[in-house]
């Protein structure tokens, strides 16, 4: 997270927790064990419903004052603000008289539990409070950002870095991360792109599973478990323009088929919570759309967890101009609804008049409120509400290092490895050898940790500089920095230029800052930032063997390095664990394995840009769409004039230092009409043909030849990671069944209809093992 520090007050009460005796609510320290393995729950909302938990919820809700309703809808930011916010700041107060339901931006233990000793102990009903922060990829042990992630293809380490992320929050007095973020990204103009797991809604669904289990477990109320936020409900990632905060406007069956699902996906994980986003969609913003929040969340989804509105995103329905005043604001927002006010005012302030004036019903306040109980309930926090008061200082522990150091070597995707000067690919490198290391961020510890780092510290990192300098003898390496981020001077070129020429190969690490991308980082141009594109062409003119490692939060256009530049790597931001696992994938000490969760464009104007496309009237057919058209050839056709449409790399590209080699596909299909598409199975060889181990994401990719509602040219619908060794081959099965081939109709029902199905498996989109099948009337 940009700008988090700790609060300069940290008031460290005694702990009191058995002295609460009132209501009965409160007692001392966690009961529960920690819990065992993270299977997802039995039934989505088990964990928010049950007679014993409404008994509870109706014993206290009772006993409520208007005021206390109103107050418990309310979450304020007491720590550094991550967005405009109302500047409050007596939160002492506040709590004591229940005007507050939770907090925000606490980011430790001790301040955490001042606020709740407060609550508590000091406010008439002692209804404690949730704590809520970004916690988006880890909490102080940073790990690859979301879209780093999804490049692992690798749901069960997602889940894994989510544990320790929730672990670590609930130590630090953060009951409730606002993650993951789930919104469907097709446009790298979007600075959020990052924070998310890319253009596709199967892979996104896994992910969304993967992030839910591992911040809740099994048992929302266990000491070491988090309440997730799903976010940002709905929609956000389609802004007009990839510019952030704009309307989203799009059709409902795109809405239904393309970005509702992983929202979907992470609800019926169990996600105790949703964010309502800031943007409008199809004119009605999110923060007050009865369409999206009640009809799809509520009644089709059946989710009873609650709803908060994004960061004043319930006053800024004044500027959507959908309410001419605040009271209309917050009726509005409450009766889509959103039960909490992010930082927003209007909920605490307006509600009791609303309802004395008859303008808002009562059961509308006390649905929300029970919303809000429900959670607390489960999350067992009036029997343990607080932080444990004697945490350990943080340590990164010999265990949390190795497994950001695998999250971090997992979401490295090599894009490019070529042969140089008559030799074998340039990667990986050779021991033996003088490296030249250049760049902005070849040794730059803040952007390792990327946007939204929590607690994050950049002490922790480990840069790609340091990372070779202890791989290789000394003197083996030579450092250059050549530029800044956004530089305009060319003053460092030369010593550059000079570092590559005496060094037998080059690694230049260029791209983006942390700060260029994330919340309201927006852009309009996509290629290497400042004069860094210049940089890399000086050193590439040396005739020395470079690499190119970009970091960047979004894919940036580089078509110049992916003619010239013969091994080029996409690192993301990595976390704390950058450099080593850099070291170890460019050595070959493990091998690559990430693959893109979002399409590399050649140029900026082919944004959004995604593999699956529909199709159109004039499709550029079997043309060469990697370059602009020539003359030659046929001009009426969906193409640029000055351009191609192909990405640079596509999405699911990734290469390794194995070579893999895919038999046909056997396509077995059982049954197989319309209402029962019975079983689907698909078979592939999947054979490593290099000389080195790998792992493989064996993907594979569906297509509706002819449906009465146009269909992608290719969608994923199953991925599968396979570990080879030389020579190994092994036999993989996809099974597909009604819901990988159902699509929303015109009238938005969910159909299989009948005819004939292609099938690709392969090592990414561009997959061309093909096979067949057929659904019958
Ligand atoms: C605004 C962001 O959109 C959201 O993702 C975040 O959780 C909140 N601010 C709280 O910081």
């Amino acid at each position: 997270m940009k700008n988090i520090a700790f609060p300069l007050v940290a008031l460290l009460l005694p702990a009191l927790g058995t002295l609460c005796p009132q209501s009965g609510f409160c007692s001392a320290g966690p009961k529960h064990p920690a819990p065992a393995a993270t299977a997802s729950v039995a039934h989505p909302n088990a964990q928010l419903t049950g007679k014993e938990l409404d008994h509870k919820v109706e014993a206290l809700l009772s006993q409520m004052t208007l005021a206390e309703k109103a107050g418990q809808l309310n979450q304020f930011t007491a720590g550094v603000a991550t967005g405009p916010g109302t500047h409050r700041e007596n939160y002492d107060l506040m709590i004591e008289k229940g005007e507050l339901g939770s907090l925000l931006n606490v980011t430790d233990a001790a301040t955490s539990n001042h606020y709740q000793h407060i609550a508590v102990e000091k406010s008439r009903l002692h209804i404690p409070l949730l704590f809520g922060l970004d916690v988006v990829h880890g909490d102080r042990t940073t790990f690859p950002v979301p879209l780093g992630m999804a490049a692992t293809f690798d749901p069960a380490l997602v889940e894994q870095t989510a544990r320790v992320a929730a672990a670590e929050s609930r130590a630090d007095g953060v009951n409730w991360v606002f993650s993951p973020m789930v919104d469907i990204a097709r446009d790298a103009r979007w600075g959020r792109i990052i924070e998310g797991a890319g253009e596709d809604p199967y892979l996104g669904s896994a992910m969304a599973r993967a992030y839910v289990k591992g911040y809740q477990g099994n048992d929302l109320s266990a000491p070491d478990a988090v309440a997730a936020c799903v976010k940002h409900f709905a929609a956000y990632g389609a802004p007009v323009a990839g510019r952030d905060y704009n309307a989203v406007d799009m059709s409902e069956i795109s809405l239904r088929q393309v970005y509702l699902p992983t929202y979907k996906a992470a609800i019926d994980a169990g996600a105790a919570t949703v964010m309502s986003s800031f943007n409008s969609l199809n004119g009605v913003p999110a923060s007050a759309n009865p369409f999206t929040l009640t009809q799809v969340l509520r009644k089709e989804w059946g989710f009873d967890g609650l709803v908060v509105s994004d960061y004043g995103a319930i006053s800024e329905l004044l500027n959507h101009a959908i309410a001419a005043d605040g009271p209309t604001a917050a009726r509005k927002a409450l009766t889509a609804g959103v039960d909490m006010d992010m930082e927003g005012d209007l909920y605490l302030t307006r509600i009791p008049a609303l309802v004395d004036s008859g303008q808002l019903p009562l059961a509308v306040v006390d649905e929300a409120v029970r919303r809000i109980l429900r959670v607390k309930f489960a999350m067992g926090l009036f029997d343990h509400p607080y932080a444990p008061d004697h945490a350990k200082p943080y340590e990164a522990t010999r265990e949390k290092r190795a497994l950001a150091r695998k999250a971090a070597e997992e979401s490295l995707v090599l894009l490019r490895n070529e042969a140089v000067q008559g030799s074998g690919p340039l990667l990986p490198l050779r021991a033996g050898k003088t490296v030249a290391v250049i760049g902005p961020l070849a040794d730059s510890h803040p952007d390792m940790l990327g946007s939204w780092a929590a607690l994050g510290d950049e002490k922790d990192t480990v840069t790609l500089r340091e990372a070779l300098s202890s791989r290789l003898p000394p003197g083996a390496v030579t450092y250059a920095k050549g530029t800044e981020v956004l530089g305009t001077s060319d003053a460092g070129f030369a010593e550059a230029v000079d570092a590559a020429k005496k060094s037998d190969v080059t690694v230049i690490a260029l791209g983006e800052s942390r700060d260029d991308t994330g919340e309201a980082s927006s852009k309009t141009h996509l290629d290497l930032p400042g004069n860094q594109e210049q940089l890399l062409e000086a050193v590439a003119a040396t005739g020395k063997p470079v690499v190119l490692v970009v970091f960047s939060g979004r894919p940036l256009a580089i078509p110049w390095a992916a003619e010239h530049v013969p091994a080029i790597v996409a690192a993301w931001f990595p976390g704390i664990e950058a450099g080593p696992a850099l070291v170890s994938n460019l050595f070959g000490d493990t091998n690559f394995t990430g693959k893109l969760p979002v399409e590399f464009p050649v140029s900026v104007g082919q944004e959004p840009l995604y593999y699956a496309q529909l199709p159109t009237g004039r499709p550029a057919g079997n043309a060469d769409l990697s370059h602009p058209p020539t003359n030659a050839e046929e001009k009426y056709l969906s193409r640029y004039i000055d351009e191609g449409n192909a990405p640079v790399y596509p999405f699911g590209w990734g290469l390794s230092y194995a070579r893999f080699s895919y038999g046909p596909l056997s396509v077995k299909h059982t049954m197989g009409t319309s209402q029962d598409v019975g079983k689907i199975e698909v078979g592939v060889d999947v054979k490593n043909t290099g000389s080195v181990a790998g792992t493989e994401t064996v993907q594979l990719y569906v297509r509706d030849m002819v449906a009465s509602v146009e269909q992608p040219l290719r969608e994923l619908k199953g991925f599968q990671q396979i570990s080879l060794a030389p020579s190994e081959q092994k036999h993989l099965t996809f099974t597909l069944g009604f819901d990988d081939l159902a699509f929303y109709n015109v009238d938005l029902k969910r159909v299989v209809e009948p005819g004939t199905f292609k099938v690709w498996v392969g090592g990414s989109s561009a997959a061309t093992d093909e096979g067949e099948f057929t659904v019958l009337q």
